[in-house]
């Protein structure tokens, strides 16, 4: 077994199949997305993962957790409930980031994975997939998974560090539990079940402050539910994160928050 093929997307694979909307399309056709994150003790990553979210190309963002009077304060286009059952239809889900590993969590975790759409898993909860019956019930799914570890959290998630390697680890990962990974990183890798791997070329030290992760989790998950196959709503949310960055750093030190709202501006110079 040699190393994995390796792509470096570029600009315009990116802008080639970042969806946009049609003069027939309305909100509902454009891609729902629900996002399942924050908690009454991270209730900024709720806000973050959202304005990812509301960045991306879906025409509707539900919110789904315990930090929905804050959203609905910072963001008051999205329709926000406690509970993922509560939430409605939605084409794709994001969980995980800041929604802690509580009982209520591990509920919600299982109702996003038993929903026969997308999902991008982040944050806590990849924490919760280390239980069996999670692991079950990822196993189990139809829809693609794209699940998004930093190195700890990939460490807890494949049983062991990427090491030097990293794209071979996150290859055998994401063949091994049959989801595409993106492993996080100053080179963010994504890997398919099937064996393809992606490096993206756009990462910046900027994008190291707490809280751009989340943006990125919400960014994919509008990716999805706008129907972009897992591979490349994996590498685009990627890519235009790290536009975003850069374009961020260009006024000085960067916030999360600023990293979500340079994402537009990211997108948009993706056509040029
Ligand atoms: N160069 C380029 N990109 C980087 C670098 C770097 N040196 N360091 C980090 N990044 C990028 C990653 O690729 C990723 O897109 O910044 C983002 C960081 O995402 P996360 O590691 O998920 O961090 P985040 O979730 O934003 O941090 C918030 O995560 O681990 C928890 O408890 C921690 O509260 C913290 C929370
Ligand atoms: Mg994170």
């Amino acid at each position: 077994t040699g190393d994995p093929a390796c792509y470096v997307p570029d600009a315009a694979d990116v802008a080639a199949w970042w969806p946009r909307p049609t003069a027939d399309d309305n909100k509902y056709s454009r891609g729902v997305v629900g996002v399942a994150t924050g908690s009454d003790e991270y209730p900024g990553a709720a806000v973050l993962s959202v304005a990812g979210a509301l960045a991306g190309p879906a025409g509707l963002v539900r919110y789904a957790g315990g930090a929905a009077p804050l959203v609905r304060t910072q963001h008051p286009t999205v329709i926000a409930s406690d509970r993922v059952a509560d939430a409605g239809r939605v084409q794709a889900w994001t969980c995980g980031s800041g929604m802690g590993t509580d009982e209520r969590a591990y509920a919600e975790l299982r109702t996003v994975l038993g929903a026969p759409v997308p999902a991008c898993l982040d944050a806590s909860a990849l924490t919760l997939l280390v239980d069996a019956r999670m692991a079950d019930w990822l196993r189990d799914r139809d829809a693609p998974t794209v699940v998004t570890p930093h190195d700890g959290e990939f460490q807890r998630l494949a049983g062991g560090a990427p090491g030097d390697d990293r794209m071979a680890a996150a290859a055998h990962l994401a063949e091994r539990i049959d989801c595409v990974v993106l492993l996080k990183g100053n080179r963010t890798i994504v890997a398919t079940p099937d064996g393809r791997v992606y490096v993206n070329p756009t990462g910046t030290p900027a994008l190291a402050t707490g809280g751009t992760g989340d943006v990125l989790a919400g960014l994919l998950g509008s990716l999805l539910a706008a129907g972009l196959p897992a591979e490349q709503a994996a590498v685009g949310a990627a890519f235009t994160h790290g536009l975003a960055g850069r374009l961020a750093a260009t006024t000085g030190p960067v916030t999360a928050a600023d990293v979500a709202t340079h994402l537009r501006e990211a997108v948009s110079t993706l056509h040029h």
